[in-house]
């Protein structure tokens, strides 16, 4: 099947395949054609130019996009969509003047989901879940990694990664799964947390490698939850699986998470609310990801991660949205991207950049996904009929998207 659209308007993000993420200065720059043309065959996007230059083919089928852009789907690099119930009643407490510290000290926060989903069956697990995946897909999200980490015993977790990657067979969105058994000390092992670390390296961790459950391994590194040395143990158990690191750190407090993490060559390090220099200068002269998520400081009201210092130094930044159901119950990439310039005081270049192709690469999918390249994949945003692409974060709460395709396929 070859699709031709014609008479876009402008067509955002076109890369060349070499390109795997963009850092400092470079992130100012959304390299795009207007007036173009865009090829795809069967998954594949396979040409593109100026309408001038359209080649004279034979198609099946013609898409006339008149006044409005396309640009590559969301790639959102940090997600925990798999999870059971909700967390209303949290939310309200807060609203009453709790903390997010206050809630899980109550045994609320990850525990009260935690308890929830051992509870629920696969199959409502799952259909909750897929309802969730739906909804993003309409949102423009073509790529997606999901967490476990509600689980917090070995068949729990097994459940929730098995619900997700029951969801990347049968939905075209691009799937990347993680293990975060160290999300948080289930209640039982409150006293002897090392016992717990022990649990996740060496009873979870062999078990779900061994079925083939996941491709990165992650660590809730952060004061009164998992201690730096624990989540270097925690990182060098899952090198020996194979796994890539992808850190939760620096949400609350700077401990350390990210010179362990670049120490053993994570592939992203995610929130960095709290960032000393000391911690930006550890980021330096290393390939790792630094990735916010503005909607979860947007949720919880605790700072931004300071983006304009991580980009004004010379690093890269992704943005991502957390998706889950105590710190940030949305996974909407728009409102992402929208935050990011409104709060962040990033380009709206730098912020397509960071939610497309850097959040590929924080996926180790940007050989892939992320950018409108020759030979990657026909995931697409079909934009509505707009005047510039700053009006995507500028009309903050309007969906903007007129279609997208996933796969070559429109959904
Ligand atoms: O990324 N920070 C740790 N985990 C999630 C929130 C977990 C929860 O509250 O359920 C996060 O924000
Ligand atoms: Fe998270």
């Amino acid at each position: 099947m070859k699709i031709v659209f014609i008479n876009i308007k402008e067509l955002l993000q076109i890369r060349d395949i070499s390109i795997k993420k963009v850092a400092g200065k470079d992130l100012k720059i959304l390299p795009s054609l207007k007036n173009a043309f865009l090829i795809i065959e069967n998954d594949i996007i396979i040409n593109f130019g100026k309408m001038t230059n359209l080649p004279n083919l034979e198609f099946d089928k013609t898409i006339d996009v008149s006044g409005k852009m396309i640009l590559p789907s969301w790639c959102d690099s940090h997600t925990h969509l798999v999870y059971a119930g909700n967390r209303e009643g949290e939310f309200v407490d807060r609203i009453n003047g709790l903390s997010y510290e206050e809630i899980a000290n109550k045994g609320g926060g990850i525990l009260n989901s935690a308890k929830k989903l051992q509870e629920t069956p696969f199959d409502t697990l799952y259909n909750q879940s897929a309802e969730r995946l739906k909804e993003i897909i309409t949102l423009g999200t073509g790529a997606i990694e999901i967490k476990s980490g509600y689980g917090l015993t070995i068949e729990a977790e097994m459940k929730m990664l098995q619900v997700a990657k029951k969801l990347a067979k049968n939905y075209p969105i691009s799937i990347k799964t993680t293990f975060l058994g160290a999300h948080a000390f289930p209640l039982e092992y409150k006293k002897n947390r090392d016992a717990y670390v022990d649990l996740v390296c060496n009873v979870m961790l062999p078990k779900i490698a061994e079925e083939n459950l996941v491709d990165f391994i992650d660590v809730f590194c952060e004061t009164g939850y998992f201690s730096v040395a624990q989540t270097e143990k925690i990182i060098i158990a899952g090198k020996k699986h194979g796994l890539q690191a992808k850190i939760h750190s620096n949400q609350f407090t700077s401990i350390g998470g990210i010179q362990i993490a670049v120490k053993h060559n994570a592939l992203s390090v995610d929130h960095l609310e709290i960032l000393t220099d000391n911690d930006l200068n550890s980021l330096k002269n290393s390939d790792i990801m630094p990735v916010a998520l503005p909607s979860c400081s947007y949720f919880l009201s605790i700072p931004y991660t300071p983006a304009r210092k991580i980009i004004d130094a010379g690093l890269a930044l992704a943005l991502a949205t957390d998706y889950n159901p105590g710190s940030t119950p949305s996974g909407n990439m728009n409102f992402v991207v929208a935050t990011a310039c409104i709060k962040m005081k990033m380009t709206p270049e730098e912020a397509i950049n960071a939610a497309t192709l850097n959040g590929a690469f924080a996926m180790n999918l940007s050989s892939s996904h992320g950018s409108i390249t020759k030979g990657k994949k026909a995931n697409l945003i079909i934009t509505k009929k707009i005047n510039s692409y700053a009006k995507i974060p500028y009309a903050f709460g309007s969906n903007l998207i007129d279609f997208v395709v996933l796969d070559g396929k429109i959904q």
